[in-house]
């Protein structure tokens, strides 16, 4: 019979779910519609945590692994994307957030480490779940199974309407339209509709700030959340 190659290590992460319930650093996700401005303010965050004195780690989903970077190459620019199917688009999500739970965020977060995700769960409930109308369940079950129970202690959204998002990305010039900005209108609404309507329904965990603001102003804004709630 043909050896397993994989190593010790590797079968020994798989084995373990992730457990956010032990750790004593803080996840951050940020969420919100293509060009609300989560970059931008990651940035900031990161650079005013590190200033703080905080070790701060900012990573990006899909991707932020290696594996996950590969994953992320087949979503955004696979050329013929608007043959995958929802549920292909729901798993290579699910995969990349899978590597990058276990291989970042959870020894990241031991060591006690502020960890800002662009995009964590919350965007497979909205993208998949609500704007490509899959089942909810599914989604859900198939967001603990890649993560366990490392949830974001802070969910910040970057709300702005749909006609701003699309002005925003289309100003991006250097950017190669890809498969998610594709999109048309309605999905966009129902996106953005779909972050509302789960930051009413966990109103602790989430921020809902107005992504029209000037940025320095939602700088601020968010700050002052980050601030409070890790009491800096
Ligand atoms: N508050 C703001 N007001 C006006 N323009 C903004 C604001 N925040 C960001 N922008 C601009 O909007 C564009 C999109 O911002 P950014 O790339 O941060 O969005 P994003 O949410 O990361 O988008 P994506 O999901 O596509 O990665 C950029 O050109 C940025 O300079
Ligand atoms: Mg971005």
């Amino acid at each position: 019979m043909k050896k397993s190659k994989q190593p010790a290590k590797a079968v020994a992460r798989a084995s373990a779910p992730p457990n956010g319930t032990n750790h004593h650093g803080f996840l951050i996700s940020f969420e919100g519609s293509e060009g609300s401005g989560k970059s931008t303010q990651i940035a900031h965050l990161a650079e005013q945590l590190q200033a703080a004195g905080r070790r701060v780690f900012s990573t990006r989903e899909p991707g932020g692994t290696e594996i996950g970077e590969q994953v992320r190459n087949i979503i955004v620019h696979n050329s013929k994307g608007d043959e995958m199917c929802a549920e292909t688009e729901l798993l290579l999500f699910a995969a990349s957030r899978a590597q990058l739970v276990r291989e970042v965020i959870a020894p990241k977060l031991i060591k006690g480490v502020i960890v800002v995700c662009d995009r964590y769960i919350d965007s497979s409930t909205v993208y998949q779940g609500v704007a490509r109308s899959l089942s909810l369940d599914p989604v859900q079950q198939i967001n603990q199974f890649a993560v366990g129970d490392v949830l974001p202690d802070l969910t910040i959204v970057l709300d702005v309407p749909t006609r701003v998002s699309l002005a925003r990305i289309q100003q991006r010039a250097s950017d190669l339209p890809n498969r998610m900005e594709r999109e048309n209108i309605d999905f966009y609404k129902k996106v953005r509709e779909g972050y509302l309507v789960l930051a009413r329904s966990m109103p602790k965990r989430f921020f809902v700030v107005d992504g029209t603001l000037p940025e320095k102003k939602v700088r601020k804004v968010i700050w002052e959340e980050v601030r409070n709630r890790i009491s800096l």
